[in-house]
């Protein structure tokens, strides 16, 4: 596995890569690997012939208070889980290389990009869409695997990726949870032991939703009520939406129809953590 920082040495090895024949599979990720991680590194090398992931925490998704510097990292073991799950070129470029002094451009999605947490993080998706497309542009990929956990951020990336005449394949992979059912996310290390003990209600209150969906309940407050009331039952649970919209559009809905998201995101403590579940009805 090769580790490099600078862009331009970045993007001629792309070039390089293509004129060979290669295809480039490409898994953009801010750092701290967990499972999730790896399994979007491990789809990557069942779909492409060279792996690129980049590391880059990006200052511009992160709003003023956010948790931009306690974000956590580890650099040193990502490199080494990145090289054991099939990696072969980790770019890990630095803050003044993307954003210089001067830097004026950014790339933003239109009302898909408000709700959700788009009304609780203004500015997050614009800060996503930018790196993502400074990144397809200097790694030159051919496929690109996001997670499911980041539903929202998926439907974003799909849309430029179409909007913008990418011709980058997207694939979003599952979402993977830890025993309890708690989805993975970095932000996790932020729960201490009674947080993360009742921070298995969101994977439940999903569970729930599908229960009362697969018993026939079509009816989208009754399902988010049944929902809130498991979570708010958790004492440290502080709830920021619990949503259920159109899987395409999200749009919300009164009644379920079609493929829908279900997607909630909650406070524990210091942890705002997401989830979410897509069925057809
Ligand atoms: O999902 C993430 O980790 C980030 O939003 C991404 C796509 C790497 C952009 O910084």
């Amino acid at each position: 596995m090769r580790t490099l920082i600078d862009i331009v040495e970045m993007q001629s090895m792309a070039d390089g890569l293509r004129k060979q024949g290669n295809r480039i599979g490409f898994v953009p990720t801010m750092g701290f690997f967990h499972e999730g991680h790896l399994s979007l590194m491990r789809k990557a090398k069942e779909l492409s012939d060279v792996v690129v992931v980049s590391l880059f925490v990006n200052p511009a998704q992160f709003g003023p208070g956010e948790d931009f510097e306690e974000y956590p990292r580890d650099e040193e073991r990502d490199s080494m889980l990145a090289m054991k799950n099939g990696c072969d070129v980790l770019f890990v470029p630095g803050v003044e290389g993307m954003y210089p002094k001067g830097y004026a451009t950014y790339v933003q999605v239109n009302d898909l990009s408000t709700v959700l947490c788009g009304a609780s993080r203004p500015g997050h998706f614009q800060g996503v869409t930018t790196v993502v497309t400074k990144l397809f542009n200097i790694v030159k990929p051919h496929v690109a695997i996001f997670g499911q956990k980041d539903a929202q951020q998926a439907i974003i990336i799909r849309r430029i990726a179409e909007d913008l005449n990418y011709g980058v394949d997207i694939v979003i992979a599952p979402i993977v949870r830890e025993s309890d059912g708690l989805a993975m996310s970095s932000r996790n290390m932020y729960l201490n032991r009674k947080e993360r003990a009742e921070a298995v209600v969101l994977h439940q209150s999903l569970l729930e939703a599908e229960k009362l969906i697969a018993a026939g309940e079509r009816r989208a407050h009754v399902i988010r009520e049944a929902m809130k009331s498991l979570i708010t039952a958790k004492d440290s649970a502080r709830i920021d939406y619990v949503s259920i919209l159109d899987a395409d559009t999200l749009q919300p809905l009164d009644l379920l129809q079609g493929r829908i998201l279900i997607a909630l995101a909650v406070r524990f403590g210091k942890a705002r953590l997401i989830d979410n579940t897509i069925m057809t009805c």
